[in-house]
């Protein structure tokens, strides 16, 4: 018998108490995990089909992961970076980082979230120009549809719903967002695959609208977490040359993509894009303990070498933490797990295409490596978003496993540590799950 969380003093992010009274989107209350398994009070199994928020890519139970926690707690616990003290752990971690991205990355900021990476990136972006002597350049470019955050900036440069209306800051003249090229959703009403990608023309009529010199910095997700959105190659080639044309600064958030997750080891090298900042978070902790990253690339860093940098807070650089970001890293690069992520992720589309997609309630399956989106409806020619996800929500969980149901959406983000096995498992019980809700 499983028996949900119940516990309604402690609030929960994208919840409400009410919503727990009356039962909906519970979770089990999880005692133990190994791998890719999670165990609840009772003892019955569920496989971890979203690694936890995405963040427990390399699994649950790495032995080098909590040896490193546990040494660098017993040698020394704290010690900051925000006031410009030594940390040589910290150091370490950044050497290492910058070991695994392209050479022409050389610094890092170390912090304790995805939201304070990107946060941190678009405040130093701005300091850039100011420091140039460019200060019209203060708009911000993102995408529609995109999450960088829940902070009062990241939710304005987030996708704007009812969920963030209360938090971001509602000055669309300076956070500008372009259209979102959501194929099974185009925004120009084309079919996919003969749409010749106009978006990327649509996305230069945009711009062309757009005072440019103005305009400081994009920030993008080259795969949207928010319903598994690819940005397509033309798409990204218009940034690209909006960038280098107006002297524009391009943000890449890899929070989710980071480290494999789409199958190559971070999601805009797919692109030969050369950002000039990075924001990491997820899986460079293995989702263990908070740890952020913002990388920046050699003319960002030279320009701040003069410069007093009062950003971040106190617990930054953390020395467990960035100790656990070292052991992370090596375990990383020991295996190329951007080629497992590939295969793997290609063997769970195919399945789902083949066995899942004849549901009338699936719409599309999409994705890259292991991040995979079925986007549910009613109908699959009205294409209207399937109502009853708390439906969904529990017949997962009932069936053993946890998958991220969100809007319309089931997002599948196991851990890279699965096999075709698990991968058979959870395709069968996704069609047991949605034949349950044929018959109501
Ligand atoms: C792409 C992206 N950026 C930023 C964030 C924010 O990260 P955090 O929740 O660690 O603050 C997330 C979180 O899901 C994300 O997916």
């Amino acid at each position: 018998m499983i028996k949900l969380e119940s516990n309604i003093s402690l609030l929960r992010g994208w919840t409400s108490i009410s919503a727990y009274e009356k039962g909906l989107f519970r979770f089990p209350r999880i005692k133990s995990s190994e791998g890719f398994y999670l165990y609840d009070e009772n003892n019955n199994q569920y496989i971890d089909g979203k690694s936890q928020m995405m963040n427990v890519s390399f699994g649950h139970s790495v032995k080098a992961f909590k040896e490193a926690v546990l040494g660098q707690w017993d040698e020394v616990a704290f010690m900051p970076t925000m006031d410009g003290h030594g940390n040589p752990i910290a150091e370490r971690f950044a050497d290492k980082l910058l070991s695994i991205l392209p050479p022409y990355f050389k610094s890092v900021y170390c912090s304790g979230s995805g939201t304070s990476s990107c946060e941190i990136a678009v405040q130093i972006a701005r300091d850039y120009w100011l420091l140039k002597n460019r200060e019209k350049k203060t708009k911000v470019i993102s995408i529609q549809g995109g999450y960088h955050g829940n902070s009062t900036l990241m939710s304005e440069i987030s996708e704007h719903g009812e969920f963030n209306k209360a938090y971001r800051l509602n000055d669309t003249a300076t956070y500008i967002k372009l259209i979102q090229p959501y194929c099974y959703r185009c925004p120009l009403n084309l079919a996919y695959g003969k749409c010749s990608e106009k978006c990327a023309d649509a996305l230069k009529q945009q711009l062309e609208k757009i005072d440019l010199e103005e305009v400081g910095v994009i920030i993008f997700e080259a795969v949207q977490g928010n319903g598994v959105v690819q940005l397509p190659e033309s798409y990204i080639r218009v940034l690209e040359d909006a960038a280098k044309q107006h002297d524009i600064l391009l943000i890449a958030d890899e929070v989710l993509t980071g480290f494999g997750r789409t199958g190559y080891d971070f999601a805009f090298l797919k692109y030969s894009l050369k950002p000039n900042i990075i924001c990491l978070s997820k899986t460079l902790s293995n989702g263990l303990l908070p740890l952020g990253a913002t990388v920046f690339d050699d003319k960002i860093t030279s320009l701040l070498k003069e410069r007093d940098i009062q950003i971040g807070s106190t617990q930054d650089g953390n020395p467990v933490c960035t100790a656990l970001g070292s052991a992370v890293i090596d375990y990383f690069k020991a295996e190329d797990w951007s080629l497992r992520v590939q295969k793997l992720g290609d063997y769970f589309l195919g399945k789902l295409k083949s066995e899942v997609y004849d549901f009338p309630i699936v719409g599309d399956i999409r994705g890259s490596g292991l991040l995979l989106c079925i986007e549910l409806v009613e109908d699959k020619t009205s294409k209207e978003p399937y109502l009853k996800m708390e439906n969904i929500h529990n017949l997962f969980i009932h069936n053993g496993l946890f998958a991220f149901v969100e809007s319309n959406y089931v997002v599948f983000v196991p851990p890279y540590i699965v096999d075709e096995k698990v991968i058979d498992d959870m395709v069968n019980i996704c069609k047991r799950v949605f034949q349950l809700c044929l018959k109501g």
